[in-house]
């Protein structure tokens, strides 16, 4: 058998102490799989006294992360603290040292994708990553190698678990939406600082992740245009539910031809639409799932769990075996990722996207009001699908909700209505609007 592979561990938290569990309990699996040993041989924590729900070797923890990047019997540092500082640092000067990368860190390889990937062309050392998007869901193998065939055009994605737990929650249980987050808190299923899940910055992140695979792009934060849950009203869920709808966070990517003949994407990540029978419509909980156009292939579809102990060590650990195989370092060096070679694509906003649209106007129960609000839909060359109006009391003064389904417009076009919508002296409050899928 050949020499084992070195592995020095940088955090071990939740995920970093479940890859030592796999590491440590079963070393003959691992050995099987990859033709050699994996061994770890160091640690760096904050802090060493705290217990971990794992027993780890005496001798191997320290809190410096140094003594892991300079230890000349690791041969792979894992990178398990997060965030794009300390992290960042880890991460270069291992590569700087000669050692090859696993992270779970898409933070970091949305925010430092290039000047990371540069680094280890550099050195001639891969960087894995098959756990930074969708936890225990092997999408980055998926899109990188698996549908290598083909060109994607289109990617749909659950890909923050909190969000769809507390979607489901509102959903299913008739929650709004602090009472779910609280539950999802309480379970251990959402941060105390919930923002970045809840705000779609991290699907964002791991947008940014996937568009890099999929279309070469780098795609700036800012050009990730991001709706989050925490603004989701519960009777938009009512509603959509009524007409045959579910909502869901999703983390969207759209190809199509630009106005030069060059191909462009869009990307966002917003709450969306899609019909009750629609298979990411049931993807319940804190369940990651993806969907992906290829053009030679069609529609391919994964789910799993999108974060956690195990499922997310669970891909860390099938990174380690693929570079103890030597799988990785081909893959990395011809993958060429954040490139500048790219794969042609351009970035573009949404405003081209065509789609249909779900809208809800808070109206005055008087004449006419229909009537101008289909005005401006037809001057913008949008037709409606349906409406619903719940029926106000004779008496009622109050403002009442109006709720239409539009057919296919242009996203830009259906902005412009929505301005001149919200400017009528009969729309008290502003317009809520979300795109549709199927
Ligand atoms: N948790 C998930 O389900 C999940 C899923 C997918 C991806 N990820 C990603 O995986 C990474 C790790 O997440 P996690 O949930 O495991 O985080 P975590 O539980 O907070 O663990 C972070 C670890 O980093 C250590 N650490 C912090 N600062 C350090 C420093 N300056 N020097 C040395 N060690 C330091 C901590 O030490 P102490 O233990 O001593 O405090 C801890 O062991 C993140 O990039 C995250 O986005 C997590």
């Amino acid at each position: 058998m050949a020499e084992p592979l070195g592995i020095g561990l940088v955090g071990c938290g939740t995920v970093g102490a479940g890859v030592a569990q796999i590491l440590l309990n079963h070393p003959d699996r691992l050995a099987a799989r990859a033709g050699r040993r994996l061994e770890l041989r160091r640690i760096a924590v904050r802090d060493a006294a705290r217990p971990r729900p794992v027993t780890l070797p005496a001798g191997l923890v320290g809190t410096d992360p140094r003594a892991v990047l300079t230890d000349p019997t690791v041969d792979v540092v894992v990178e398990l603290v997060g965030g794009t500082t300390v992290a960042r640092t880890v991460v270069l000067d291992a590569l700087a040292a000669g050692k090859h990368v696993v992270t779970a860190n898409k933070a970091l390889l949305a925010e430092a994708g290039a000047e990371v990937f540069e680094a280890a062309r550099a050195a001639g050392r891969a960087v894995c990553f098959e756990a930074a998007v969708a936890g225990g869901v092997p999408i980055i193998r998926a899109l990188g190698e698996s549908l290598a065939a083909n060109q994607v055009t289109a990617i749909q994605g659950i890909l923050n678990g909190t969000s769809n737990f507390i979607l489901t929650s509102m959903a299913e249980g008739g929650m709004t939406y602090p009472a779910a987050l609280a539950e999802a808190q309480r379970l251990g299923y959402a941060e105390a600082d919930p923002t970045l899940d809840v705000d779609g910055s991290d699907a964002a992140h791991k947008l940014a992740v996937l568009a890099q695979i999929a279309f070469g792009v780098a795609a700036r934060p800012d050009q990730i245009e991001r709706h989050g849950i925490d603004t989701l009203d519960a009777q938009d869920i009512r509603f959509a539910s009524e007409l045959g709808y579910t909502i869901k966070l999703l983390a969207e990517a759209w190809t199509g031809a630009s106005r030069d003949g060059g191909r462009e994407v869009a990307l966002h990540v917003a709450p969306v639409l899609l019909r009750h029978t629609n298979l990411l419509a049931q993807v319940r909980g804190a369940f990651n799932a993806i969907s992906v156009h290829g053009d030679v292939v069609g529609e391919t579809l994964y789910q799993g769990p999108g974060a956690g102990m195990m499922p997310t060590a669970s891909s860390v650990v099938a990174d380690l075996i693929d570079l103890a195989v030597g799988r990785a370092q081909a893959t990395f060096a011809a993958a060429r990722l954040w490139s500048r070679e790219g794969k042609g694509f351009v970035v573009e906003p949404v405003e081209r996207v065509r789609s249909r649209f779900y809208l809800r106007l808070t109206v005055a129960d008087r004449p006419g009001v229909l009537a101008d609000i289909t005005r401006i839909l037809a001057d913008e060359g949008i037709s409606i699908s349906s409406v619903v109006q719940h029926e106000a009391g004779e008496a009622a003064k109050e403002p009442v909700p109006l709720v239409i389904l539009t057919h296919t417009a242009e996203t830009g076009r259906f902005r412009t209505a929505l301005r001149k919508m919200a400017a009528l002296p009969t729309v008290a409050a502003p317009p809520v609007s979300y795109s549709m899928g199927d």
